[in-house]
């Protein structure tokens, strides 16, 4: 068989064997997906492990996305401006990394898009790893404006710079946020605020959201977050998290195999692990 596996630490707690497992086999692809504990300070003896092994594709998880960079043959020019990988794909033992967490969320939100992204005004709460995937993301896919929020304001800054000529958008702190949340289309939850298990928090009061405004949160345990329910009473359309879960997977899959995946398939593993 053909060996897989995700790298991080901790790892316990990852889906990513289930619905990789689910699919290979789905797929009659004759394929085992391994968790692999790796601490910080392990990582370059990791990665050679990879090549001596002949591991053929590796997931990346906290704290390794941006480490892992250091120890690869290539990274492709998306995840270069990430400046994290989370897809490793080994070609007869030269290391190739990719990221699949900001194209997977772009999937992810497709279906509930009722016009185009270039005419849609964006809000990112939060600046860490993740809120600059989806901010690249969106960048490419010419999102019209793009706001990005955080409790400090010097990371969101430093996210939006990087894009200064290219695509309009501005920082906020948390507060400002609340003020102005009715100028916008689509508002992105991507702190760590709201999971399980303190699942009755989230980092805004959406007291000043309209009626319809798309509002998504990354976190997908649990299901729906404090934040996706607030939305929902609020007449909110709604995009739960673990959309990008299933994408970001679904196209690492496909780096490896060639092949996309069920996508319904992986969700009922997803929902049938969390229900
Ligand atoms: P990830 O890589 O998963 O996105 P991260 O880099 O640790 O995780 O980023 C976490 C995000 O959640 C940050 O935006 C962080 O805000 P700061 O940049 O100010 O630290 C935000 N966050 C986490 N806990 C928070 C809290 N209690 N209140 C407000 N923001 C919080």
């Amino acid at each position: 068989a053909d060996l897989y596996g995700i790298i991080g630490c901790p790892v316990g707690h990852s889906m990513s064997p289930d619905i990789h497992n689910r699919s290979f086999k789905d797929q009659k692809l004759d394929a085992v997906y391994h968790r692999f504990h790796v601490e910080k300070d392990q990582l370059g003896a990791a990665v050679n492990g990879i090549r001596a092994l002949g591991i053929k594709g590796v997931n990346v998880t906290i704290p390794h996305k941006e480490n892992v960079i250091a120890y690869l043959d290539h990274v492709d020019k998306t995840a270069a401006e990430m400046g994290a990988v989370n897809t490793i794909v080994n070609l007869d033992g030269v290391l190739t990394g990719y990221n699949t967490d900001g194209p997977g969320y772009l999937e992810s939100i497709k279906p509930f898009l009722t016009s185009p992204l270039s005419e849609m005004k964006c809000l990112i709460i939060g600046a860490g790893g993740a809120a600059r995937g989806i901010y690249t993301a969106l960048a490419h896919a010419q999102t019209g404006r793009i706001d990005v929020a955080n409790r400090t304001k010097e990371k969101a800054l430093a996210i939006i710079q990087e894009y200064d000529a290219a695509v309009p958008g501005r920082t906020l702190s948390l507060e400002e946020a609340e003020c102005h949340l009715a100028e916008y289309h689509l508002v992105i939850q991507t702190t760590s605020i709201g999971m399980s298990p303190n699942i009755n928090d989230q980092p805004i009061s959406l007291e000043n959201i309209s009626e319809g405004t798309l509002v998504s949160d990354i976190i997908y345990n649990p299901i729906k977050t404090a934040f996706i329910k607030d939305a929902e009473q609020r007449g909110c359309r709604v995009i739960p998290g673990v959309g990008m879960f299933i994408y970001q997977a679904a196209l690492s899959f496909r780096h490896w195999t060639g092949k996309m995946p069920d996508i319904q398939l992986m969700e009922s593993v997803v929902l049938e692990k969390l229900g």
